[in-house]
């Protein structure tokens, strides 16, 4: 449904978009996921044929955005990260009015419309205005905006920030009903949030992708050990230098100071070593004061800063070598 070859978007010097490619079967539902600014909106307003890139191939349904933006358009339903929502407008009145403006027929604008309503629970409010619905309401407005001409792609930027955790499960909800019959492209950057919507996850860190998979398989190859965090007294020069020395520890970071003297260590394990034991005796045995250990396993979201993390400290590396 979706193929994306190379993709670029320069604004002036600055790519945000820098070569992205990746491809979404029909069916699918694939999640953009990145940090602020890393080109997931620039890369879906591309994909809408809204915008042309600069350079690459994105294609829609086979139609090319550049060449055939109006087929891309007919296919595609947008719902931008500020929906275009006209405040003093009541949500059934400013739905016909889209309907009219995405050229849906005259016969089928009702039945759009009544449909749009009752998939995205607003027929409750269909007769108030805008401006005077939460944000969550307004959300499902824009989407029910989103869904009017029926399209078979939708392309969904953020579809559940900002909303409280009761209307999150409920915009899930809905997008899941969507799936059914539409592809989707959804964007976040909390991978978390949108784990359990999506089949696949395309992670983008400053207009590159890092990585192309299920969210189990990121798990498997990136999650890999334990998180244990330890909480030493001492010298943090002397702990710097010792704890990513000891066998089985991948990574260590000294966090924080938690109280005077004290520091917050995060230590990422080998896969399946209990590191505990020989942390605990390499910290006492060095003079240090153990003050407290816990373990646990990795999280999402620290998947996905070590994926973007180790794409920013390679780039520091690159800079620095030049
Ligand atoms: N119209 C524009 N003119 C100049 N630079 C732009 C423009 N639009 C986006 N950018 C830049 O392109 C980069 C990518 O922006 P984009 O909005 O695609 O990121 P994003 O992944 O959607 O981020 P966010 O999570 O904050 O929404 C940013 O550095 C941004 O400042
Ligand atoms: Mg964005």
């Amino acid at each position: 449904m979706i193929h994306v070859e190379n993709l670029v978007k320069r604004y002036g010097s600055n790519a945000a978009v820098d070569g992205v490619s990746f491809d979404v079967a029909a069916g699918e539902v694939v999640g953009l996921l990145g940090p602020n600014g890393a080109g997931k909106s620039t890369t879906m307003r591309i994909l809408t044929g809204a915008m042309p890139p600069t350079d690459g191939i994105a294609e829609v349904a086979g139609h090319d955005v550049v060449e055939a933006p109006l087929d891309v358009k007919s296919r595609v339903g947008y719902l931008p990260e500020v929906p275009p929502l006209y405040p003093e407008m009541k949500v059934r009145s400013f739905l016909k009015f889209v309907a009219e403006l995405k050229g849906v027929p005259r016969r089928d604008r009702k039945a759009r419309v009544e449909s749009a309503l009752s998939r995205c629970w607003l027929e409750e409010r269909a007769d108030q205005p805008i401006e005077q619905l939460s944000k969550g309401y307004k959300q499902r407005v824009g989407l029910a905006q989103a869904i009017l001409h029926d399209p078979e792609l939708l392309i969904l930027d953020e579809p559940t920030s900002g909303l409280d955790p009761r209307q999150i499960i409920e915009v899930r909800q809905l997008i899941r009903d969507l799936a059914g019959d539409h592809t989707v492209v959804l964007s976040s950057h909390i991978l978390s949030e949108i784990s359990a919507s999506v089949q696949r996850v395309v992670v983008i860190n400053e207009g590159k992708v890092v990585a192309a998979d299920s969210v189990d398989e990121l798990s498997r190859r990136f999650g890999g050990g334990d998180q244990v965090t330890v909480q030493v007294r001492g010298d943090a020069d002397a702990l710097r230098r010792m704890l990513p020395s000891l066998p089985g520890v991948a990574d260590a970071r000294i966090v924080e100071d938690v109280e005077s003297d004290v520091w917050r260590c995060d230590l990422s394990a080998a896969p399946d070593t209990d590191v505990r034991p020989r942390v605990a005796a390499a910290v006492v045995n060095a003079g240090f004061e153990l003050i407290g250990m816990t373990r646990r396993e990795m999280g999402l979201e620290e998947i996905f800063l070590r994926l973007t993390d180790e794409v920013n400290q390679d780039a520091d590396a690159e800079d620095q070598a030049a």
